[in-house]
């Protein structure tokens, strides 16, 4: 973004300085800044206002916590006293001094449920103690020992402005096929939900069996969806960490503990919602921390029998990353959530920051420890189609997602997917959907949808509905009798049989239930992994959860990666025929002699530079350079080095007037001096791919007139910053096949024909 300041500043004359005026005007500085104001509840870890860690016991009773009576207790307080605080073993974690605490999670020697057991008696007040002892390192340390599912995951977020049915299924399918664990959707107009929870549904299944889905509507809504088949999880059970706040929502922790049960009973497996910010964004803070209310919010979480958490402040995060500390606090409540066995979505999924440096730096925390799923919501769709407000990774990012994890050998949960593979895919759950629309007689999806979702990348390149129809439609289904059977018996009906079978086979697993155990997702097929049979075993080095093997193997295999074999084709070819090779070179005796000595490729087994000017052309430039000053050009190969300055050098001591050009095949050039040190020279050339034929004919030039003993101006070539990040790769080939025709051999005298123009 230009900036009206910047503009300002030089329209005004202003004496400012340039640098601060573009810095102004960066990504960075498109963000909010604030100072810490405790009493607003504008604080991320430590308000002074914050209760200290207390708790007093009598008769299996809490009858004080973090210095408040049980008489003073509000509705939250309670709760957590009641049902969320393991009293067998609270009175001993309370004593236990809390940076003992923050140093056992540090500390590899100490297992995680030595950990959760203390976590589990810790108050509110302890728990914020612990982590405030703790910087982001070891927080993300402890993080990672904590986690409670070993294998990490994701979650994706599939939704479009338009509520295109046959768009979500593609878009599922995609996501499915990028190896998402869950993926939600949310709605634009609220009357959409049961048709977006279905073309999700479906889109996923046709791809790959297995991943959960659900649709994020108010709570009693979400509820009708879940018992109708539709979805398989729930995420919206928002709590907050102060009783008006948690008013304000229309609920109390036991109206949150008995819809989670109804979630529950009914085969859906449930998360709760927190994070910080939400309560100051409500207004009702009551002077504390951020992380304090967070760690509440934790302990009803607990306390309510959700097997998980998305936190890691959600939608509210650009407050936090307004304050001091933010993204440190963030990590704090993500590991506080670990610490308490809760399942953790560790957020990264609405937009946090305008700056790419800084949302990967924030991604960091979360990605590099693992978390349950790394994001609550990665955008799998552009930003434009995105109805949870924006994400702070999008399908545009997908790339750049899987090149970190290659880099980093680090499971990020998505992999990477060939172009085929995904229209494919894309493809398939449009025209399932497309028969299930047919079958149960809903607005038709033509053929020409099914095509632009196979191939579309936002809803702009959709054709339009008619959404009044599908909303429509949406109703008589909600309202109506059918239901996830009905939609099995569609596919079948239709020749999706695989899709039909995933389909049912999500039925029959909410009967069996084996996916409600904590922090369960389905890997390879139908088969879950939780807590129970993943758990996280880290204890250091070599323990816990690797990325190798066949993961490790998809994850690396991005297509962009080429054999590198294949690199230097253009540089191979038919040898020079008119370069030959006569005798051992001698020392030059006429001073009007200039040395073009080439590396041991030259014109042979290469015949290009990196460049692709060809070896022939290259040296035709050289010597007609050499020829304009009026100066002979000998060439001669040398073969025992291929370094540039080693040629250049050994060039020089044979040259009669004690100047040569020192040439590699990849067209790295040196005008080398006799007597100069072989790593001193009079002008270097190391940018090979910036250099042309003009180039090569003014080195030429300048060799010969240091040779008349002139100090001329040196050869100008232009900076490529880029180069080198570009062609490393290719420069280390050549280099190799360069040096694999290195000889125990005296440089050699060539004869090089041609016809000079001058
Ligand atoms: N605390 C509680 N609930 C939150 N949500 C988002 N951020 C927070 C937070 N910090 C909820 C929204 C919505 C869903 C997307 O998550 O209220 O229900
Ligand atoms: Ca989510």
């Amino acid at each position: 973004m230009t900036t009206t300041a910047t503009l300002d500043r030089s329209v005004n004359g202003d004496t400012g300085s340039r640098r601060f005026s573009i810095l102004a005007g960066r990504d960075i500085n498109r963000e909010t800044y604030v100072e810490e104001w405790a009493e607003a509840g504008l604080t991320v870890a430590d308000s002074p206002y914050d209760p200290q860690p207390s708790l007093r016991i009598v008769d299996g009773q809490v009858m004080e916590m973090d210095g408040k009576e049980r008489a003073e207790f509000d509705a939250l307080d309670r709760f957590i006293a009641d049902h969320a605080l393991d009293l067998t073993v609270a009175e001993e974690a309370m004593a236990t001094p809390s940076h003992q605490i923050a140093r056992m999670l540090v500390d590899i020697n100490v297992p995680q449920p030595t950990i959760r057991r203390l976590a589990d008696g810790c108050t509110p007040a302890k728990l914020c103690e612990i982590v405030r002892h703790m910087n982001v390192l070891e927080m993300m340390m402890g993080l990672g020992k904590m986690r409670v599912r070993k294998t990490p995951a994701n979650q994706a977020h599939v939704t479009n402005w338009r509520e295109n049915p046959a768009l979500l299924a593609a878009d599922a399918a995609e996501a499915a096929l990028r190896g998402f664990a869950e993926i939600e959707t949310t709605v634009r107009v609220a009357r959409a939900a049961p048709l977006n929870a279905l073309a999700i549904l479906v889109g996923s299944q046709t791809s790959r069996g297995g991943v959960l889905t659900q649709c994020a509507v108010e709570e009693a809504f979400g509820l009708r969806l879940g018992i109708k088949g539709l979805t398989s999880y729930a995420e919206t059970l928002s709590v907050y960490g102060s009783e008006r706040s948690f008013v304000d929502g229309d609920d109390t922790p036991w109206s949150k503990a008995f819809l989670a049960s109804a979630y529950a009973s009914r085969g859906i497996k449930v998360r709760f919602t927190s994070g910080t910010g939400s309560e100051a964004l409500m207004g009702y803070a009551e002077q504390c921390s951020m992380l304090y209310l967070e760690a509440r919010c934790l302990l009803i979480t607990k306390g309510a029998g959700s097997q998980g958490v998305q936190n890691g402040s959600i939608s509210c995060i650009a407050l936090p990353e307004a304050l001091p500390g933010g993204v440190r606090g963030v990590l704090a409540e993500n590991l506080l959530a670990s610490m308490l066995g809760l399942e953790c979505a560790s957020g990264n999924d609405a937009l946090a920051s305008h700056s790419a440096l800084r949302k990967t730096a924030k991604l960091m925390l979360q990605m590099i420890p693992g978390t349950d799923f790394i994001c609550s919501g990665y955008s799998a769709i552009p930003k434009q189609d995105n109805m949870f407000g924006g994400g702070n990774f999008d399908a545009e990012d997908f790339d750049d997602w899987t090149v970190i994890q290659r880099d980093m050998q680090v499971n990020g949960g998505i992999r990477p997917v060939r172009e085929e593979e995904a229209i494919a895919a894309r493809r398939q759950a449009a025209q399932a959907l497309q028969a299930i629309y047919a079958e149960l007689d809903f607005p038709p999806i033509g053929d020409e949808e099914v095509e632009a979702a196979a191939l579309a990348h936002s809803s702009e390149d959709m054709p339009e509905r008619d959404m009044v129809a599908d909303l429509a439609a949406a109703d008589r289904f909600l309202e109506g009798t059918a239901n996830l059977s009905d939609v099995v018996r569609a596919l079948h009906r239709s020749g999706f049989e695989q899709a039909a079978a995933n389909l049912l086979e999500m039925g029959r697993q909410r009967v069996a239930g084996d996916y409600l155990q904590p922090s369960a997702i389905f890997a390879d097929g139908f088969n879950v992994i939780s807590a129970i049979n993943d758990n996280n075993d880290y204890t250091g080095p070599g323990t816990g959860y690797r990325l190798e093997g066949e993961t490790w193997d998809a994850l690396q295999r991005i297509p962009q990666q080429k054999s590198p074999r294949d690199f230097i084709d253009a540089q191979v070819g038919e040898p020079l025929p008119n370069l030959a090779e006569i005798s051992t070179a001698k020392v030059g005796s006429t001073a009007n002699e200039i040395v073009v000595a080439v590396g041991p490729a030259y014109g042979t087994s290469l015949v290009k530079t990196i460049g692709e000017l060809d070896h022939e052309e290259v040296l035709e430039a050289l010597l007609t350079g050499v020829a304009e000053e009026e100066f002979y050009g000998r060439v001669v190969r040398v073969y025992h080095s291929a370094d540039c300055a080693a040629i250049g050098h050994a060039g020089a001591r044979l040259s009669g007037s004690g100047i040569a050009v020192g040439l590699q095949s990849r067209g790295t050039t040196v005008i080398q001096k006799r007597g100069l040190a072989p790593l001193n020279n009079l002008e270097l050339f190391p940018q090979s791919p910036s250099l042309t034929l003009e180039i090569y004919q003014a080195i030429g030039r300048n060799a010969a007139r240091y040779a008349k003993g002139l100090s001329p101006l040196p050869v100008g070539v232009k900076v490529d910053n880029g180069a080198r990040l570009r062609l490393i790769v290719k420069t280390a080939l050549l280099h190799r096949r360069e040096i694999d025709d290195i000889q125990e051999k005296a440089p050699q005298e060539l004869y090089f024909r041609w016809e000079p123009d001058v």
